[in-house]
């Protein structure tokens, strides 16, 4: 359809062209009492339909109306009418009905004006709407256009593991493998299941973070990306968190904050432009039905630089705010980590745009970070974003072997699970920096969707792991 309709002419130069069409009707509707019927059928090529006539003598039209219903079908494009019915330069009239996939009477997505939320329990079928169309392929160019950007910086894509034995953020938020040998399927000790059967022996977890192995890349002197899935046993109920999400990371070779943050800048930068270039249909569709104004964002982001702030100087608007009368649900004073209403706060009121907040307080964040001349902070930045806040986590590595050693001892991390990675300090050590983006929030960010659980086709979150 796409192929028809999205000719400079409309498709009006194909008349007499037979084609064959396969799709779902969008909207059916029989006319002239029952001698023929129109259907919109949309081909998932693209947003629009196809107006496709069928008369009576070719099928039983009773069976081709209903909404949902999946038609094959062959014929020749015609230009309709003058000043009927539809503003398309063609239509297709049938010949043939090949197959037709008919729908139950209870197709549960028949109506335009469906809630979100109620689509949440029909993950199966929500994807045949028009916003979840859109949605779905902004999200496939902005994983096109992060291999774009980094293939064009010469990263190596390394694909990061699954199964893990680390716990890259130290949060202890992370999911455990059972394992579940043949029968009985769920091993039972005393009435109830044993769990102890973990992986062959060992304990090990689901990735919260590719990080440390894509340090491995980095420090054998290329930088490095990797893309996948990531899980966080956060009890979360929020609209920013999930269960599974997707984190884009990359790791820069010879790289300290200051690379990291044009790093992470860049190639947010990139991925606006790219949706601009690539997918003016369906940001033009978000822009109707979600959110006005996501395509000025989206240029906005392009060609603006982001503002640059230290978590001090957060922390200090933050708190001119409050003696300004601005009432914050969670306290501020330095030490505290950002809630999403001060990161809000500071992207959306403060600047209008999107923030780079770095150097926080050494105590908030990951073992991992270097830490600064004044021993108090730690070369970490965050890039927040107006309504969906952090964005993406970063910072520059620690790779003094003492420094990170007395580190690790101090937030009482045993270390010998991670000598490995001590190696890398140990032997050869290398000055390196990166960050994670989540890929579902930057989804959030470009369409102006409101909850992550919609950005994603199988959305993982407590309470729902079906599908
Ligand atoms: O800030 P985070 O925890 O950083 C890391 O995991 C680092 N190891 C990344 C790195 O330096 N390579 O997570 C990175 C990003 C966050 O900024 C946020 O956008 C997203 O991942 N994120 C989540 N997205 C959805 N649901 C969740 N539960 C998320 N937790 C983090
Ligand atoms: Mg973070």
């Amino acid at each position: 359809v796409k192929s028809i309709l999205g000719r400079p002419d409309g498709g009006a130069g194909l008349s007499g062209q037979k084609v064959r069409i396969s799709g779902r009707v969008k909207t059916g509707r029989e006319q002239g009492k029952g001698t023929f019927a129109f259907l919109e059928v949309n081909d998932g090529s693209c947003l629009v339909n196809l107006q496709v006539m069928v008369d009576a003598s070719v099928y039983d039209l009773s069976k081709l109306v209903p909404t949902g219903t999946s038609v094959v079908v062959d014929g020749y494009l015609k230009i309709p009418p003058e000043g009927k019915r539809t503003k398309q330069k063609i239509e297709l009239s049938v010949e043939k009905v090949v197959f037709v996939g008919t729908v139950d009477k209870d197709y549960p997505i028949h109506k335009t004006d469906l809630s979100l939320k109620y689509l949440r329990d029909y993950t199966h079928l929500r994807s045949r709407t028009n916003l979840f169309a859109a949605v779905e392929s902004i999200r496939d160019e902005l994983e096109k256009a992060t291999h774009g950007f980094f293939g064009e910086e010469d990263f190596l894509k390394i694909r990061t593991p699954i199964i893990t034995t680390s716990d890259c953020e130290g949060a202890g938020e992370m999911f455990q493998v059972t394992t579940l040998m043949s029968k009985p399927v769920l091993p039972v000790k005393d009435g109830r299941i044993d769990y102890s059967q973990d992986f062959f022996g060992r304990k090990a977890f689901l990735t919260v973070s590719g990080q440390l192995q894509l340090e491995i890349s980095a420090c054998s002197h290329r930088s490095a990306y990797t893309f996948g899935p990531t899980f966080r046993a956060e009890n979360s109920h929020t609209s920013r968190h999930l269960a599974e999400f997707s984190m884009v990371e990359a790791e820069l070779t010879e790289a300290d904050l200051e690379d990291d943050m044009n790093c992470a800048e860049a190639y947010v930068k990139y991925m606006c432009e790219w949706l601009l270039e690539k997918c003016d249909d369906a940001m033009e569709f978000m822009a109707k039905n979600a959110d006005e104004g996501c395509i000025e964002r989206l240029k906005s982001v392009a060609m603006t630089p982001f503002e640059r702030v230290t978590y001090t100087e957060a922390i200090e608007l933050l708190e001119k705010a409050v003696s300004q009368g601005k009432v914050f649900e969670n306290h501020v004073e330095w030490g505290i980590d950002l809630a999403s209403e001060h990161e809000r706060y500071l992207t959306e009121v403060v600047f209008q745009k999107p923030v780079v907040v770095y150097n926080y307080p050494k105590g908030i964040k990951a073992f991992y970070m270097r830490v600064n001349d004044d021993g108090k902070t730690v070369a970490a930045m965050d890039v927040l974003v107006p309504k969906v806040g952090e964005l993406i986590g970063g910072s520059q590595r620690e790779e003094r072997y003492e420094v990170i050693k007395e580190r690790m001892e101090e937030m009482g991390l045993p270390t010998e699970p991670y000598e490995w990675y001590l190696d890398l300090r140990r032997l050869g050590t290398v000055k390196h920096s990166g960050f994670g983006l989540g890929f579902e929030r930057m989804v959030l960010f470009v369409t102006g969707m409101d909850n992550i659980r919609d950005v994603t086709p199988f959305p993982r979150y407590p309470g729902r792991a079906d599908l």
